[in-house]
């Protein structure tokens, strides 16, 4: 056995013994011993405060015996270091001071991580330490696209009509908005590799929201910044990016190893069109967990069928576990990928 992680191993196409599997969004409000937790703080609290974010990381992971953790965070928490007044309210998240104009911008910092989120670095250590060594520990970031996108809407929207305003009218602007949270995107996942983690996910949740030019110019672009800024690293990266199924070929080219895809596209389909010298990570409809374990089953081995037994295959979700998921369907799922996951 190699001392290497499994999901390291297959992000980098590596021949394994078994298909990876982890989940997006596996600590969270479906499970009742998070909900114990969020019953006493708030959700940026919890994410401030390293002893409890890494409680429920690790909670997470042996709970569902998943092949990584990932660190409980937010895409939002580098937003507030940033200095957006952020707060999490009943439908999402909020924030006071939404960017409107070029000042808003330049007003912005660059956060230093080890002086405006040590917190981060503390869970990502605390974690390490405690997690087997055959699990990989994931890092993430929201992607400048998608940060951008609640900092100027100042939360949760359907049509992105304020965003795509500014992106229209004013690009210049744009543009420099997503240069600065790139830029504060590049610190932060530096310093969370620095604190161990051993693989790095950016988050575009929102960029499928954009015509091909504008998911080219303003997407794609800021999020091929960031995967340049961490390359030196060696860690292996994926890209998330959901609703992006008429934009594959062009999603392939961000500099990630491994591209995440949503449910909306059939796995085989999907990995020829982005090309098999790259990893695919999905991508079950989080949704189908609300089905029988008996199709849950069927979903899961249809998906790793589609992978026919290449290596760079990661099992996950097409999108975040969903709130009110029944527990006993996700450990379902994840038994179903290790029996039909494992290679002959
Ligand atoms: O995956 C994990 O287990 C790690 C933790 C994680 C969270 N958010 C915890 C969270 C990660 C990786 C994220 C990323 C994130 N945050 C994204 C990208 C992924 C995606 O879902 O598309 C986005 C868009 C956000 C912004 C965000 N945070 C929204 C829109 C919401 C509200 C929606 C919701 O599900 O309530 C959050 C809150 C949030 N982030 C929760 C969790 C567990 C629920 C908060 C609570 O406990 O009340």
């Amino acid at each position: 056995m190699s001392d290497t992680p499994l999901l390291v191993r297959a992000l980098r196409r590596e021949p394994v013994e078994r298909t990876p599997i982890w989940l997006m969004r596996q600590a969270g409000r479906y499970m009742p011993e998070y909900r114990a937790v969020r019953k006493d703080v708030d959700f940026l609290t919890l994410c401030h405060t390293s002893e409890l974010a890494a409680k429920v990381t690790l909670e997470a992971v042996e709970i569902l015996d998943v092949d990584a953790a990932i660190l409980f965070s937010d895409i939002l928490v580098p937003a507030e270091a940033m200095g957006a007044e952020v707060q999490f309210i009943e439908k999402g998240p909020s924030i006071a001071n939404p960017i409107r104009s070029a000042r808003d911008v330049e007003e912005l910092r660059v956060p230093v991580p080890e002086e405006d989120l040590p917190f981060v670095a503390e869970t990502l250590r605390a974690v390490r330490a405690a997690l087997p060594a055959e699990k990989a520990l994931i890092g993430f970031a929201g992607a400048p696209f998608t940060v951008a996108s609640y900092m100027v809407e100042g939360q949760s929207t359907r049509d992105y009509v304020v965003t795509k305003s500014l992106m229209l009218r004013e690009p210049a602007v744009f543009h420099a908005l997503l240069e600065r949270i790139a830029e504060g995107t590049i610190a932060c996942l530096r310093a969370q590799v620095e604190a161990g983690a051993e693989a790095l996910q950016l988050f575009d949740s929102w960029a499928g929201f954009l015509a091909p030019p504008e998911f080219e110019e303003f997407a794609l672009r800021h999020a091929r910044t960031v995967f340049e800024g961490i390359r030196d690293l060696g860690v292996p990266t994926i890209h998330y990016a959901n609703g992006t199924g008429g934009v594959l070929e062009a999603t392939a080219t961000v500099g990630a190893d491994c591209i995440s895809v949503d449910w909306r596209i059939e796995l085989a389909e999907a990995w020829r069109r982005i090309g098999h010298d790259k990893a695919i990570q999905g991508n079950l409809d989080p949704i189908a967990l609300y089905g029988p374990p008996e199709s849950i089953e069927a979903r899961a081995k249809a998906i790793l069928d589609a992978a026919e037994g290449r290596p760079g295959h990661v099992f996950n979700l097409g999108h975040g576990i969903h709130k009110e998921t029944p527990v006993d369907h996700v450990l379902a799922l994840i038994d179903a990928v290790k029996r039909h996951g494992v290679r002959s």
